[in-house]
């Protein structure tokens, strides 16, 4: 099993709905208040989802599964996000839709088990001994090439490294001027070459030519201490799910063909159970030996109530396995059918045997206050400027309808408000854009009262 190189697939999160959110707002000893990080009111969930952080954090949740049940627009999703933001960037965390199971070509515990992949990272502790310093010459020697023909090839390359302590000049493998080359590494830049493998690591350019430029993206470091020559501890974060893919990469040749059919295959399709199976036994033997730790993360999974009986069943097992993420899912459903089933009907659509073994965390709905002032925080987060009476309507028409929507109004109202002139958002902007955009309930009305000029 290969760990090195080993690429990030982590998805990456769009949250713009949530942004506003920066946590969960708990005091140090575990209360919520009123306002905070972003978050508003709905202090019993927040809480209990701190005490959930609490458990991931000191390893004792894995293979649990918490469920935050409540109506739609409750925040179920923003808790959701709040946790993760809690956990920090270096716990995974894999939020997915129930919906995104279904798909013509992969099986849909396949997706299932993807995601709880990703949900698991390996954190590997290694001590390496590595060269490390300022680049002061790279000079590839070449001779005659050994097999005849005309062309010279590179016998071995020449680098000089500069530490704070002193300077060193390295007599390398062809292989190793190679990797310079794919790192594009060039004088005054600051790497690591590891003493066991060859890697290169470019860590940046060095702060001595910090001046070079006017304009550059470049990172500067500075000029490492002491000896060229070291030993060095390196922690790497990668989920079971990078090294799936990792190790599933056709390990095809250079020419065209091989590289245009490893563009053609799908990836999916190529990663096996068998795969899983020798890495989880390479994983084992990591954590066994010490050399690595596992972090379980969390997978939450949205709108839960979209998965069927198959995927349930998959759940339950899946959280049985000594390499699970803790499970965070939401639903917005009451009673209703089990996906999957002819008519078996059960809380949230979820099977009783798989709520049984649920944390339940119930929202409540919101006052008109707190409507209040989470949309004021979501006008600041967009930059809109609302005045106070339209705050108050749209507080009334969130109460009345629902929060996203009078969330949604705010950015249409804003138009208007320009439309007349004006950078603030007054009632009449408010009332002007709920004439053009109808919410569920007045639509469901319409519907109804005209219900024979539909098709
Ligand atoms: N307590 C809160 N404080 C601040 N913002 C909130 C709060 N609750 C909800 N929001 C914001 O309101 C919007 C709707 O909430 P969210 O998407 O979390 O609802 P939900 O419970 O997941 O609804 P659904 O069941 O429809 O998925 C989001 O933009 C969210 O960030
Ligand atoms: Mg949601």
């Amino acid at each position: 099993m290969q760990i090195e190189e080993v690429k990030s697939t982590g998805k990456e999160q769009r949250v713009a709905t949530h942004s506003h959110i920066r946590g969960l707002g708990l005091k140090p000893e575990g209360t919520a208040e009123a306002v905070a990080a972003g978050f508003v009111g709905q202090e019993t969930a927040r809480e209990a989802a701190g005490i959930v952080v609490d458990l991931i954090k000191a390893k004792r949740f894995a293979g649990r599964a918490v469920l935050i049940a409540g109506a739609p627009g409750s925040g179920k999703s923003a808790i959701a996000y709040a946790i993760s933001q809690e956990l920090g960037p270096r716990v995974p965390f894999c939020p997915m839709t129930g919906s995104e199971v279904y798909s013509s070509e992969v099986k849909k515990t396949e997706v299932l088990m993807e995601n709880f992949r990703r949900a698991i990272s390996l954190r590997v502790k290694e001590t390496k001994e590595v060269y490390e310093g300022e680049v002061t010459e790279i000079t590839p020697e070449e001779t005659e090439n050994p097999l005849g023909g005309y062309g010279k090839t590179i016998s071995h390359v020449v680098v000089g490294l500069k530490t704070a302590k002193g300077t060193k000049q390295l007599r390398l493998d062809p292989s190793i001027y190679e990797s310079l080359l794919k790192e594009k590494v060039s004088v005054g830049d600051v790497i690591y070459i590891e003493a066991n493998t060859g890697s290169v690591k470019r860590v940046g350019r060095s702060d001595a030519f910090a001046t070079e430029y006017d304009l550059e993206a470049d990172e500067y470091v500075p000029l490492p201490k002491g000896d060229v020559h070291k030993k060095r501890e390196v922690i790497q974060d990668v989920t079971l799910h990078d090294l799936d893919v990792a190790n599933a990469k056709p390990q095809g040749g250079q020419d065209i063909v091989s590289m245009m059919s490893q563009l053609m295959k799908p990836r999916k399709t190529e990663i096996t159970d068998k795969m899983r199976q020798e890495i989880n036994k390479a994983v084992n033997k990591y954590i066994e030996q010490g050399t690595a730790e596992l972090v379980p993360g969390v997978l939450f999974i949205d709108e839960v109530h979209m998965l069927d009986i198959e995927c349930f069943t998959y759940l339950n097992r899946a959280l049985e396995s000594n390499i699970s993420p803790i499970v965070v899912l939401a639903s917005n459903r009451g009673i209703c059918t089990i996906r999957g089933t002819e008519d078996l009907r059960a809380p949230h659509g979820i099977p009783r045997d798989l709520l049984d073994r649920m944390l339940i965390v119930r929202t409540a709905p919101y006052t008109q206050s707190e409507t209040q002032i989470i949309l004021d925080i979501r006008a600041k987060t967009e930059g809109l400027k609302v005045a106070q009476d339209a705050l108050e309507y749209a507080a009334e028409v969130g109460v009345k309808s629902s929060l996203r929507y009078a969330i949604q109004l705010l950015t249409p109202a804003n138009v208007m408000a320009q439309i007349h002139g004006r950078d603030e958002i007054h009632k009449e902007d408010m009332l002007e854009t709920g004439d053009l955009f109808f919410d569920a309930k007045k639509s469901v009305a319409i519907v109804q009262a005209t219900e024979s000029l539909f098709l």
